[in-house]
Formats: structure tokens, C-alpha cells, sequence
């Protein structure tokens, strides 16, 4: 059984505690429903959360019994409660908005005085205390003052519709600590870096390219930004401006769904990447966005010679 909020859910075979509550009309924070965004965390009054659910997260949490609520399918009676958000959400303000393409959104909100990062990972932004999305962090820590994103505007999406239309430059927001690997590692600064990205999967791997850059990087990084069409291209005079200014730096755009000449390469970024490099002995792999690209790719990477430790990614997995 599971207890919460003053009353008792019996969960169905195999189903998860966020399942049972949502089938029961209760809606806790939620997004992913895959144990990645970690908007789902909850706290273990009594009982055990099973291990699988608290993969991910922090010792510190794991000690007071967090757990995801998405990926645990409980295996005793457990007494839960919302967690304690003071805890891991911080609240700040909205610097600047700017749209970069028709449907990207650039928001730069003030860094908070504690808030330790690495270029690369990603956070929840909470529109209510029960609605948050994750979004990858596109700043860099010791370079840039502010956290930038880059978000993705759906026409009915809930969090990233408010954003474009209520939030303005001033406003409080709330965000959650820093969550993920998918980040760049100091061993690497020798070895050639393929950064493969799906539209806003770019915000995570500018990231990491300025900060492999900043920290001296001296391997080739490639960067491949796959799109459906140029006008989707939204970051193309900065990544030309990055490799003009790196020699090591190559910047390779992908489009799909219009004939395009030389500079644009037409086909997808995964497939452009797989045809370009061919052998990835010894290459250092990132691939963020659609998630059916970052599946396919990290196995034919991993078939073309990857390392699975030198394999990083994020896949953006939306709300159902
Ligand atoms: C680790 C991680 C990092 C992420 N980083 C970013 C990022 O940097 N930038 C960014 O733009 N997104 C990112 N996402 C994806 C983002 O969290 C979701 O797209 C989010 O659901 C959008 O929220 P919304 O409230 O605007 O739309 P919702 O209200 O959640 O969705 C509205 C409708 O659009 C559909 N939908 C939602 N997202 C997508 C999508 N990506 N493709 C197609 N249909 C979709 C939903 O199923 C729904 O029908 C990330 C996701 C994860 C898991
Ligand atoms: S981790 Fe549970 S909803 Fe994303």
C-alpha cells in the first residue's frame, strides 16, 4: 500500500508509485516518467524505496530516503511525502529572453550564489510547485555569470508557452540543483571530441565545447547540429565564429528536409557523423536531443569503435 497525503493507494502488479498516484488523480511533479529528469522526487516517510529508484541521486538524498517516484515499484507499504524543496530548488530571476530562432527560446537567468554546475548537465524549471521540465544547462561555469538555456517552444506546451509569454526580464523563477554526467572530463583533453546534436540538443554541447576550449582542449572537436531545415540552424554564426577562432574546431550543419549546398551538409547529424568519422576508436562521444537519434547512435558509435565509457548522452525524453 501506499500512503500519502492522508489517505491509501493499492498499486496494480508492477506499477510504479507516480502510476498509482496519477491513476488515482493525483498529480505529483512530473515529466520525464523515465528516471532521468528527477522532477518526480519524492521522500520515503516509512518503508524503503527499492535501490533502482534512487539511482542518480545524491548520497545525501539516498541517506534521507529520496527516491523517483517514476521508477520505483514499491515492494512493502511505504509512507510517502512530497520532498522538502528548500532542499534542492532554487529560486532566482530572469535576466534576458531572446528568441534566437522562430522556435527557440534563449533565457538567461541569474546564476544563484551556490550554485555549482558543470557545463553540460540540466535542471528542472518549475512553473508551479507541482510543474516542472527539465532543460540542459548551454552557460559555462567560470566563463559565463549568467545560466543560459535554450528552450524548445511547443505550441501546446504547458512550461516552455510560459515561458515564452509570461515570464519577463525581473521575474522569479525556481529551478532545481544541477542533475547529470553527460559532461566533459579533464582526461579527455588530448582526444578528438564528436558532439552530435538534435535541435535543441545543441544547448548542452556548446557547452561542453567552451568548456573543453576554456580548460585547453587540444584533440579536434566536432560539432554536428542536425535540423529539418536552415532556418532551424539557430546558433550558425557562433559555431562558425567558434571555428574560426579554433583551428581545432570544426563545425558541421545537418539538414534534413530542404536541398541545401555546401556549407550545410543535407541528412541527418548521426548519419552524416557515422559516414564522416567511420571509425571511433579513441573518439569521445556526445550525443543530446531526440531521443531515437541519442538511442541509435550511441550503439552504432559503440559498433564503429566508441568506448562505452567515452559515450555520453542525453536524451530528451518529453511528458507523454
Ligand atoms: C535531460 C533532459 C534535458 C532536456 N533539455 C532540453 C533543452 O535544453 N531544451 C529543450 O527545448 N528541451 C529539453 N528537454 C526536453 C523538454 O524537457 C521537453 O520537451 C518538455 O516536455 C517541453 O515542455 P513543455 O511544457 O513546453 O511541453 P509539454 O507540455 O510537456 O508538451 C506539449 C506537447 O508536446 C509534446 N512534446 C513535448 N516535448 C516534445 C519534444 N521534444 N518533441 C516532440 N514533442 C514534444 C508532448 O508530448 C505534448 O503533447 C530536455 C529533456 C530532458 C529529459
Ligand atoms: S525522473 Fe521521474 S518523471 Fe523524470
Amino acid at each position: 500500500m501506499i500512503h500519502y497525503d492522508q489517505e491509501t493507494y493499492k498499486p496494480e502488479q508492477n506499477e510504479s508509485v507516480l502510476d498509482c498516484l496519477l491513476r488515482h488523480g493525483i498529480a505529483p511533479p512530473h515529466s520525464c516518467r523515465s528516471g532521468i529528469c528527477q522532477t518526480c522526487m519524492m521522500r520515503a516517510v516509512k518503508g524503503n524505496p527499492t535501490p533502482v529508484s534512487q539511482k542518480g541521486l545524491k548520497e545525501t538524498l539516498i541517506s534521507q530516503n529520496y527516491f523517483l517516484a517514476c521508477s520505483c515499484i514499491p515492494q512493502e507499504d511505504m509512507e510517502i511525502a512530497l520532498p522538502d524543496t528548500q532542499l534542492f530548488r532554487k529560486t532566482t530571476k530572469v535576466i534576458d529572453k531572446a528568441l534566437l530562432s522562430p522556435n527557440v527560446l534563449r533565457l538567461r537567468l541569474a546564476a544563484p550564489d551556490d550554485y555549482r554546475y558543470f557545463a553540460g548537465q540540466h535542471t528542472a524549471i518549475f512553473k508551479n510547485k507541482f510543474l516542472g521540465r527539465s532543460y540542459s544547462l548551454a552557460s559555462v561555469p567560470g566563463i559565463d555569470h549568467f545560466l543560459e538555456f535554450h528552450i524548445r517552444l511547443l505550441p501546446d506546451g504547458q512550461v516552455s508557452q510560459w515561458l515564452q509569454h509570461e515570464v519577463h526580464a525581473g521575474y522569479s523563477i525556481t529551478i532545481s540543483e544541477p542533475i547529470g554526467n553527460c559532461i566533459y572530463l579533464d582526461r579527455y583533453l588530448e582526444r578528438p571530441l564528436a558532439l552530435i546534436a538534435t535541435g535543441t540538443g545543441l544547448a548542452p554541447l556548446i557547452g561542453i565545447a567552451r568548456d573543453a576550449l576554456h580548460k585547453g582542449h587540444q584533440g579536434e572537436i566536432r560539432i554536428y547540429h542536425g535540423v529539418r531545415t536552415r532556418h532551424d540552424l539557430y546558433l550558425h554564426d557562433t559555431l562558425l565564429k567558434l571555428s574560426e577562432q579554433h583551428s581545432n574546431v570544426r563545425y558541421i550543419p545537418c539538414v534534413s528536409r530542404e536541398s541545401v549546398a555546401l556549407p550545410f551538409h543535407k541528412g541527418r547529424a548521426n548519419e552524416i557523423a557515422l559516414n564522416d568519422i567511420g571509425n571511433f576508436a579513441g573518439w569521445c562521444v556526445y550525443l543530446c536531443g531526440n531521443p531515437d537519434m541519442v538511442n541509435t547512435t550511441k550503439r552504432s558509435v559503440f559498433l564503429a569503435g566508441a568506448s562505452l565509457q567515452d559515450i555520453h548522452a542525453d536524451a530528451f525524453i518529453h511528458s507523454p
